[in-house]
């Protein structure tokens, strides 16, 4: 030891034994690993409560009971109010503590009856799913040519021939972020060039002929189009006859339509802290989901574990110093919506929260925390890993990520997000695939292991992490 942390600890020492005045410096990394690796047993024990106690495959069969009682649940959905009444009652029953519903107001949209068949060159009908926000087509539908293009740099080059047309891209996948752009500004870019309605390839690295859906956003200032995504094999073999020179028209009829903003809830859940309750580990998932298969994966997972984080935490019969708080989001694929009125509510507190955590990448076999915070809170964090050796997911990555936790991040909030074996996530995301069969009953039992410990350490520390 040098002898400046030594000093360093000294002086630390010193000021922890009174009150702590402004410009309080925090404890030195060693002490603080010393304090963490403390945890170990609780870890331990939390781990086996997880894995081979009473709680075994806890997480998975209030998942299924949920998802196949309820099942999807999209923003402004009958199904969504249901979803928030049978959590509200379900984490009462659990006995969990200040459950609470917080009001939002979310977007409307429906999708109403919606169809694509190709009349040219042969009759054949299309799987389609329209994207949430898209108008819907004329009555008695849209019928027209179709544009093939590859990118958008091929619309750019071909604009003189959209007018009037279907534009159907039929992007490659890339990556999920990088090929998205598609889904969310497609119709926008189509309809500056004058197309009529826009086709997307799902955005998905897998497909057997089933449509992914998801959101999308008009451009201000370009009249608003019909949009549809449809499968990979449809939009290949479109892309194949055109090649070939052969004329394409179809016939796009959808009934969407967006209606005022519904009411809706934030649902809350908590064991309040013993010596700062005002202080808080956020641990969340978003309960609304697409309207397609049973929103398992996305995000019945990440509600799934962030329930189960505290039920193992209580039956253990620990109280954190801190209080450790579920939010299970609303409206998060219509663009984050219950999250962001969350930040506008709460931001106020903002000094207040400790860590937040989101999972919404799926619950498959955990690997590690995606991370953002500074280098003393990573250094701190990689000590709390440490714990979950005996699992072997002891990795902290950088980045947190998630539409839900962003905002606090952007403001220096340390954030976590749970990063699992996620290689097949986008094979199911936002389509038919979407069910409890995704789902692995020990793999959320992993998972919820790391939520729970990595929650209720940091929400346990003397200190609150540093920003
Ligand atoms: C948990 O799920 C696994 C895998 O399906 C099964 O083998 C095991 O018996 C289940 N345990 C309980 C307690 O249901
Ligand atoms: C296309 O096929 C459908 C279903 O078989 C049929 O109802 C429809 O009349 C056909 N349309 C044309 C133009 O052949
Ligand atoms: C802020 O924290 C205080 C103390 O815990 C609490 O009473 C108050 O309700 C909180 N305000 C918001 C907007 O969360
Ligand atoms: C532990 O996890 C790492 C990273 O995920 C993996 O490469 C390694 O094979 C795992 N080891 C064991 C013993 O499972
Ligand atoms: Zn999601």
């Amino acid at each position: 030891m040098t002898v400046y942390l030594t000093l360093l600890i000294l002086v630390a020492g010193l000021i922890q034994g009174h009150c702590r005045p402004e410009g309080y410096k925090h404890k030195p990394l060693e002490e603080m690993s010393k304090e963490v690796s403390n945890y170990a047993d609780i870890a331990q024990k939390i781990i086996e409560l997880a894995m081979y106690g009473k709680a075994q495959n806890r997480s998975y069969e209030r998942l299924a009971a949920f998802t196949d009682t309820i099942g999807h649940r999209l923003s402004g959905s009958k199904n969504l109010d249901l979803a928030i009444k049978y959590m509200y009652n379900a984490l009462k029953q659990d006995g969990l503590e200040n459950v609470h519903l917080e009001p939002v107001k979310v977007p409307h949209w429906v999708r109403g009856e919606e169809s694509a068949v190709m009349l040219l060159p042969r009759n054949h009908t299309l799987s389609i799913l329209g994207l949430g926000s898209s108008v819907g087509t004329p009555k008695g539908g849209i019928e027209a040519e179709v544009l093939v293009v590859e990118s958008f740099d091929e619309l750019k080059r071909r604009a003189n021939e959209a007018k009037g047309k279907i534009v159907v891209y039929n992007q490659p996948f890339v990556s999920y972020s990088e090929t998205v752009v598609y889904r969310t500004s497609g119709a926008s870019e189509a309809a500056r060039v004058g197309a009529v309605a826009s086709l997307i390839r799902s955005i998905t690295p897998f497909s057997i002929d089933s449509p992914h859906t998801g959101w999308q956003w008009y451009q201000p200032g370009v009249p608003q189009i019909p949009t549809a995504c449809i499968t990979v094999e449809n939009a290949q073999m479109m892309a194949r006859m055109a090649r070939r020179g052969t004329r394409i028209v179809l016939q796009l009829t959808m009934g969407a339509k967006t209606l005022p903003d519904a009411d809706s809830f934030n649902t809350v859940a908590e064991i309040t802290g013993s010596e700062h309750p005002e202080q808080v580990v956020l641990l969340s998932g978003h309960l609304d989901s697409w309207d397609v298969g049973q929103g398992a994966m996305d995000d019945g997972g990440g509600v799934a574990i962030s329930w189960e984080a505290l039920s193992l935490v209580k039956d253990l019969g620990l109280r954190p110093k801190r209080t450790l708080r579920t939010v299970l989001w609303s409206a998060e694929e219509a663009g984050g919506v219950g999250a962001a009125q969350y930040y506008e509510q709460h931001k106020g507190n903002i000094s207040n929260f400790d860590l937040v955590m989101e999972s919404d990448l799926g619950t498959f076999a955990p690997i590690g925390l995606q991370f953002t915070g500074s280098d003393k809170a990573r250094a701190i964090m990689k000590e709390v890993m440490k714990l979950l050796t005996p699992i072997n997911v002891t990795s902290l990555e950088e980045h947190g990520e998630g539409t839900d936790i962003d905002m606090w991040m952007k403001s220096g909030v340390p954030g976590a997000s749970l990063h699992t074996a996620d290689s097949k996530y986008f094979w199911f995301h936002h389509s038919q695939g979407d069910t409890m069969t995704v789902q692995d009953p020990g793999e959320m039992n992993l998972c919820s292991a790391v939520w729970a410990v990595v929650a209720y350490v940091v929400a346990d520390l003397d200190e609150m992490l540093p920003r």
